[in-house]
């Protein structure tokens, strides 16, 4: 697949002739929603823009005149601050808009916000917010481009997006992006991760395993009927696996005890140095952040040669402006 000038219309079939393919999508909202081909389409888009972030001027022209609105309802670290920059790579205007401070703190709905937003003339909304199916349910009801920046604990499709570009670099994969014998595990809450469900549609779509490994309370049984592996023992899958992609228990969603203590938690299924010793020795291990550190991942790990933590964070930025850039073009 080749991007053309514009990143937009170029593929390449696998015998060599050339095909038009259109980005049919005018909002990014989840992978579920994506085929394989889109997947891989908005990630060779994402290639082209790599360059951008290492010139010495680090911007192109490609949405100049757009207006992007980051609109986040939830605390946000590296999202926010990639999709603005993405954004001002691309020489959109950006708007940066927090539920706190806002007119919601007096009863203005997500809805009504966004209208009155979008009257001011933006062309893409980037929305984060603790309920699943917010994006959605914005993208109905407005008329420009939305993206999905974490809805709830249903998907956070840039975060699924720039963990597969991490996982095809690093394994080599990046000329068609085929993850066909590779094994991912995908280990912790599973059960409130909306990065677990853009991983495992993104990376199930491009043809790899994908095992998830977590205590029973938090290892919904419905993975396996979509094609996941599911497993209670961290230190079985380990020996098996190419990548590990290791998340936060996120206790802000959790209603009951999903395990006696966090101590017993880290035992089972915490990453740290002596564990390591069990994988593969080029086994890749990932975490979307913010990390417990000394509770899923310990320091060792996250900092040592097998970790592409900041690599994953730097891969957001290009990914962001492939799924900007994409959404702007998109037909109506
Ligand atoms: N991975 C991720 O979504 O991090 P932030 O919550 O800091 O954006």
């Amino acid at each position: 697949m080749r991007v053309n000038g514009r990143g937009l219309n170029v593929a390449d079939t696998q015998a060599g002739e050339q095909t038009e393919y259109h980005w049919p999508h005018r909002h990014l909202l989840s992978l579920e929603d994506l085929s394989a081909e889109d997947i891989r389409f908005l990630l060779t888009t994402a290639l082209g823009f790599d360059g951008v972030s290492t010139r010495s001027i680090k911007k192109v022209p490609a949405l100049r005149g757009r207006v992007v609105v980051n609109l986040f309802f939830e605390d946000s670290t590296r999202t926010r601050a990639s999709f603005n920059l993405a954004a001002s790579r691309l020489s959109a205007d950006v708007l940066e808009m927090a539920g706190k401070g806002s007119s919601v703190s007096k009863g203005e709905t997500l809805i009504d916000t966004a209208r009155n937003i979008e009257a001011m003339g933006v062309d893409v909304i980037v929305c984060r917010h603790h309920h699943s199916g917010a994006a959605a349910h914005l993208a109905r009801s407005v008329d420009c481009s939305v993206i999905n920046a974490g809805d709830g604990q249903h998907e956070h499709p840039t975060q699924g997006l720039l963990d597969i570009l991490t996982i095809a670099k690093r394994t080599g994969r990046t000329e068609g992006f085929d993850f066909s014998g590779l094994t991912v595990a995908i280990v912790g809450d599973i059960a409130h991760s909306r990065v677990a469900r853009s991983n495992v549609y993104g990376l199930i779509k491009l043809g790899a395993k994908v095992i998830l490994v977590g205590p029973p309370t938090l290892l919904p049984g419905a993975f396996a009927d979509i094609g996941c592996e599911l497993s209670n023992s961290l230190d079985e899958v380990l020996p098996r696996v190419d990548v590990v992609n290791m998340l936060r228990i996120q206790f802000e969603r959790q209603t009951g005890q999903a395990f006696p203590s966090v101590r017993e938690y880290s035992t089972r299924f915490g990453l740290n140095a002596q564990r390591l010793t069990r994988a593969k020795p080029d086994l890749l291990v990932m975490h979307p952040g913010p990390m417990n550190r000394g509770v899923e991942i310990d320091s060792a790990v996250a900092d040592g040669p097998n970790s592409a933590i900041l690599q994953q964070v730097a891969n957001g930025l290009s990914v962001r402006m492939a799924a900007l850039f994409l959404v702007s073009g998109a037909p109506a």
